[in-house]
């Protein structure tokens, strides 16, 4: 069996971290989404892997090499123009040939793993299998509606009346007949070739589509909330290390990692919170459930419920709450007596000014 991860798509809804930079590898509890993605995928059994990545990604090629940290190979395949899941799959032929593959989205994040849904179709081999969970709103998602034994019997990509609570999660398993699906079908209406609209074929077709259910942790992190959300999740399993130096003046309470050559100086840390290497804290509160990559300075802060990337400074910042900071970027406090903020913000940004 093969693996084929999707990290190509523009973003959007992360703007403007995704305009430097690709969404899956905004990083979660100081780990790139995409990482758990490979090791979840490595921990299948799985070894031969192709990413497909937009034109733009020197990042992402940079950042996973030949997979050999994850004990895989990877091959990159380029797409150059988002035109939908099922046309990744289609300009991915020369590498998935005849074989049962695992298809993964670079964006989702899946607690426990996924060796079980492998072992699953490794055992039965339907035409394909979907993993579904239930949500509160499923109209942001593909939805399923299954039959008493755990077959799909049609599937809806983002209805607006869903047929079922059941979302379709961006982890896939396929056999070849998805190919001859994807020659059948027409781009949906935005434009894209949807892989529900194959598996849909599939199903009219009389094919096997089966479904396992998943019932632990699952986000598609998408946007900023989700983002948040799931580093929250990480860090409440996260046990602490202090690697870095901290000052006898420093408290830490719960789990904290403070990374090698991290310093936290003056400052309190309440975990679960990530400090990345290089990174100093000087008279600052960091924490709960905030990650702080590495390269960083933070200084006369407070920051908690959040992530911060790479590279950036927050000096003099009494309350940064459920933020994301992308790199090498500053946030300060203005001169005392100055009322007014000033403000300089890349393309697509979001800002939430107090009052
Ligand atoms: O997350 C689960 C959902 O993922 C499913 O419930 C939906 O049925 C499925 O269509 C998909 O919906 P999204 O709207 O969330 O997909 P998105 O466009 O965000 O793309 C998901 C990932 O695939 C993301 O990492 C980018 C990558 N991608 C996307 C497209 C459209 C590609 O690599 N190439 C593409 O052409």
């Amino acid at each position: 069996m093969k693996a084929l991860v999707l990290a190509a798509g523009s973003g959007t809804r992360l703007r403007p971290v995704t305009h430097t930079g690709a969404k899956q590898l905004v990083p979660v509890a100081n780990k790139p989404v995409l990482f758990y993605a490979l090791e979840a995928i490595a921990q299948a059994g799985i070894t031969e892997v192709a990413l497909v990545v937009g034109p733009s990604s020197d990042d992402i090629k940079d950042a996973v090499g030949d997979g050999s940290a994850f004990g895989i190979d990877v091959t990159y395949i380029c797409q150059d123009v988002p035109l939908g899941l099922a046309h990744a799959v289609l300009i991915s032929q020369d590498f998935l040939g005849g074989d049962d593959f695992l298809m993964y989205l670079g964006d989702n994040f899946v607690g426990g793993g996924i060796a079980g849904f492998a072992e699953e179709f490794r055992r039965t081999r339907p035409g394909a299998q979907i993993l579904l969970t239930p949500v509160p709103d499923a109209t942001a998602f593909g939805v399923a509606e299954l039959d008493g034994d755990g077959r799909v019997v049609c599937l809806e990509e983002k209805p607006a009346v869903p047929r079922s609570n059941l979302a379709v999660m961006g982890v896939y398993l396929f056999s070849a007949q998805i190919h001859e699906a994807i020659r059948e079908i027409k781009p949906s209406a935005r434009g894209e070739l949807e892989i529900t609209h194959a598996l849909q074929w599939l199903i009219e077709e009389g094919r096997e589509v089966r479904s396992c259910l998943h019932s632990g942790y699952w986000r598609d992190t998408g946007n900023v909330s989700d983002m948040l959300e799931v580093n929250r999740h990480v860090l409440d399993a996260a046990t602490g290390e202090i690697a870095g130096e901290v000052d006898a003046e420093s408290r830490l309470t719960g789990a904290v990692l403070i990374a090698p050559g991290a310093r936290v100086v003056r400052s309190d840390i309440e975990g679960p919170a990530v400090i990345g290497p290089g990174t100093v804290v000087t008279g600052s509160r960091i924490g709960p459930h905030t990650s702080i990559a590495a390269d960083c300075e933070i200084t006369d802060s407070r920051i908690d419920g959040s992530i911060v990337l790479q590279g950036s400074t927050v000096r003099g910042v009494p309350a940064v709450t459920a933020s994301l900071i992308g790199r090498h970027t500053t946030v300060t406090s203005a001169p005392a007596g100055d009322t007014a903020h000033r403000l300089v913000l890349g393309d697509h940004t979001r800002v939430t000014l107090a009052r």
